[in-house]
């Protein structure tokens, strides 16, 4: 099986990235799933129905979150109920949604994918994402041995960790969040591939997705500064990972890197 993972989808520049480059890399690289992280869709915090839907209709076939699933003021939640569409399985389980779900392809292959956030850095408060996620990958592998992890999360160290972890019980453990692309990728001793973090779809000149001035004066101010998000550039980002469909084992990890001059609208 071969999957497109793309990074963060940051704004109105990841949106349009996103529908003019994915399907075009869908059919060139004969990808069978495509799955992203969305958490930064709505102008760089949360996601709106709306933005799933485009999100969808551009050729997303799961959308995972993280720290900004929630950040949308006064929305309608209810597509985080849909089973492709996943928050982090650690968060309280009082939250709308779920954080693991099974999604079958067209021709019968089955996939397990999981959405699990850090602590380090972050909210340390969250249950443990390695005891969570290692039992929602043992349950995922009761009917699939392909499956996908997106580990939302600050620390480098958090991210290794968790992958050596599920080495060899995960097709892939894929990091998010930081949005910035690590060249790290690899195939770990049991078969599961890594990155530390797949990068941002979005906005190129920007700091992580919003445009710098503002994120310089919240640096020299050390006071509450509205982040705009930027607009200049546009890349994507992401990995494509090849997996033995029999052994769940990763074949390969390729870095995905693009430069995309968006067609003016
Ligand atoms: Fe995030």
């Amino acid at each position: 099986m071969k999957i497109l993972f793309i990074g963060d989808i940051f704004g109105n520049v990841g949106r349009r990235v996103l529908a003019e480059r994915l399907p075009v890399l869908t059919r060139e690289h004969a990808i069978d799933i495509c799955v992203g992280n969305g958490e930064n869709v709505s102008g760089g915090r949360g996601m709106t129905k709306n933005l799933f839907r485009k999100l969808r209709k551009y050729g997303l076939d799961v959308i995972t979150g993280g720290n900004h699933s929630f950040s949308v003021d006064d929305n309608d939640y209810s597509f985080m109920e849909e089973p492709i569409s996943l928050r982090p399985l650690n968060f309280p389980p009082a939250n709308l949604g779920h954080g693991s779900t099974l999604f079958t392809l067209e021709d019968g292959r089955t996939i397990g994918v999981v959405n699990l956030m850090g602590r380090t850095f972050m909210h340390e408060s969250l249950d443990c994402p390695f005891r969570l996620g290692l039992a929602a990958i043992n349950e995922l592998r009761e009917q699939t041995p392909i499956i996908l992890v997106d580990f939302h999360a600050e620390a480098s160290s958090e991210k290794a960790a968790l992958a050596h972890y599920v080495d060899g019980l995960a097709s892939a453990v894929i990091g998010t969040h930081t949005h910035v692309q690590t060249a790290d990728e690899r195939i770990l001793p049991k078969g599961t591939a890594f990155i530390t973090d797949a990068g941002m779809t979005g906005p190129e000149r920007s700091i992580i997705g919003m445009k710098p001035e503002g994120v310089i004066k919240k640096y020299l101010l050390q006071t509450y500064v509205r982040y705009e998000p930027s607009e200049d550039g546009a890349m994507i980002n992401g990995v494509i990972i090849e997996v033995d469909d029999e052994s769940g084992k990763a074949l390969s990890i390729t870095r995905l890197f693009e430069r995309v001059t968006l067609i003016q609208n």
